[in-house]
């Protein structure tokens, strides 16, 4: 009787601790991801072949960053404390948001000479388009007194997105 009670405790626990939690490895997933597309755009010969693992990567990270707008979307509001959890992993996305944005702007010349910027430029809005709405998600589950906060934290990496697309656009 006793026993046959553990694994529906051991489930209730699971789902009490779904929600910040299932966030924070969303968001960590996501910044997995974005860190392989830097260091996949950063490591690129310039060679049209060698794309190509560029553009897996970066549907990676798009299947990621819906992913978690569906696990964001499905949790309960959020504590402060796992708000905090979040945030500090939002901090740490932006960084290297902020770091694979840029080896992008840099790499421009390169996908210039190989004709491929238009298709950075489409990929861009399609992941900006995603990010907001991944943001918007989980902003909403934030508690009311961490919003401001919490537009901030990702107002920085909407503000990569915005340098990162207006570099493609002078193509
Ligand atoms: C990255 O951060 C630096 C320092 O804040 C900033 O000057 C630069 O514009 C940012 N680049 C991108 C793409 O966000």
């Amino acid at each position: 009787m006793r026993l046959s009670l553990l694994p529906t405790l051991a489930a209730l626990a699971a789902t009490v601790l779904a929600d910040g939690a299932a966030i924070v490895s969303a968001i960590d997933a996501i910044d997995k991801s974005t860190v392989a597309l830097g260091n996949g755009i950063t490591s690129w010969n310039g060679k049209l072949l060698g794309a190509l693992p560029i553009v897996g990567s970066s549907t990676k990270l798009l299947i990621d960053v819906k992913k978690g707008t569906k696990t964001a979307e499905q949790s309960e509001p959020l504590t402060s404390d796992e708000a905090f959890q979040v945030a500090f992993a939002t901090i740490n996305l932006a960084a290297d948001v902020n770091v694979t944005l840029g080896a992008i702007i840099d790499a421009k010349p390169k996908f210039d000479k190989v004709l491929l910027s238009p298709v950075i430029l489409g990929n861009l809005k399609i992941q900006q388009g995603a990010t907001e709405d991944f943001s918007g998600a989980v902003i909403d589950k934030v508690p009311a007194e961490l919003q401001d906060i919490a537009k901030q934290l990702v107002g920085g990496i909407a503000d990569s997105f915005d340098q990162a697309i207006e570099a493609y656009k002078l193509f």
